[in-house]
């Protein structure tokens, strides 16, 4: 009987749990993003790292970008390689730490500095290109914080002109490309 009632309790926790994550991204009153939860339990997408020592000492970013996508849209987009009304990317940007380790000279993940987010939403960001708003955040602002989303020309345009994949940097993501390929060899 214990057991039983345990595993319910166990249960209804999972379910609140997966509820939480399916109800991201939150918007507050005045349209403002509120930085998102729980992102380190996401699907992780992967890491890029443009250090100061390859960009003659004046990296634009030089910390470590690890990338972070919701659940529900890491599922649509395996299922059909398009990025989902809702699909939620987190940029969480670390500073180089160690540049030695016993395993050789490299690069080694410092201390968290900003988070970075898209969230595509047609309605919300109708007017926006891809219908993606950009957000950032710095990695010491407290849970709950909120930002406005930016305007085009500050983060939209370079994804814009750069990015593969309807504004997403799916050329630096191979768990992006296995995920579309393994759907498509399903069908
Ligand atoms: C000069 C070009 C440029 C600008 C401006 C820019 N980004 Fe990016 N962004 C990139 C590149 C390149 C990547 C992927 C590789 C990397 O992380 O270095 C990226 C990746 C991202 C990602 C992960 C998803 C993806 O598309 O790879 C997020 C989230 C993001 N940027 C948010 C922002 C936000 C928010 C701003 C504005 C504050 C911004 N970006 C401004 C070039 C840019």
């Amino acid at each position: 009987m214990v057991h039983i009632i345990i595993r319910l309790v166990i249960g209804c926790l999972g379910w609140l749990a997966a509820l939480a994550l399916a109800a991201e991204p939150h918007f507050n009153a005045a349209n403002e993003l509120v930085k998102p939860d729980n992102y380190r339990e996401w699907m992780y997408i992967g890491t890029g790292l443009t250090p100061h020592d390859k960009n003659d000492g004046e990296a634009s970013f030089p910390e470590f970008h690890n990338v972070y996508m919701s659940r529900p849209a890491w599922e649509a987009w395996r299922a059909s390689g398009e990025f989902a009304d809702g699909t939620v990317l987190v940029k969480e940007l670390l500073s180089v730490g160690e540049t030695e380790a016993i395993s050789g000279k490299g690069y080694f993940q410092g201390e968290f500095s900003t988070v970075a987010v898209m969230v595509k939403d047609k309605q919300r960001f109708a007017n926006k290109p891809g219908n993606w708003g950009f957000f950032i955040y710095g990695g010491d602002s407290a849970a709950g914080a909120a930002a406005p989303a930016f305007d085009d020309a500050g983060c939209a345009q370079c994804h814009v002109d750069h990015a593969q994949k309807d504004l997403v940097f799916t050329q630096y993501y191979p768990i992006l490309r296995q995920g579309v390929e393994r759907a498509a060899s399903a069908h």
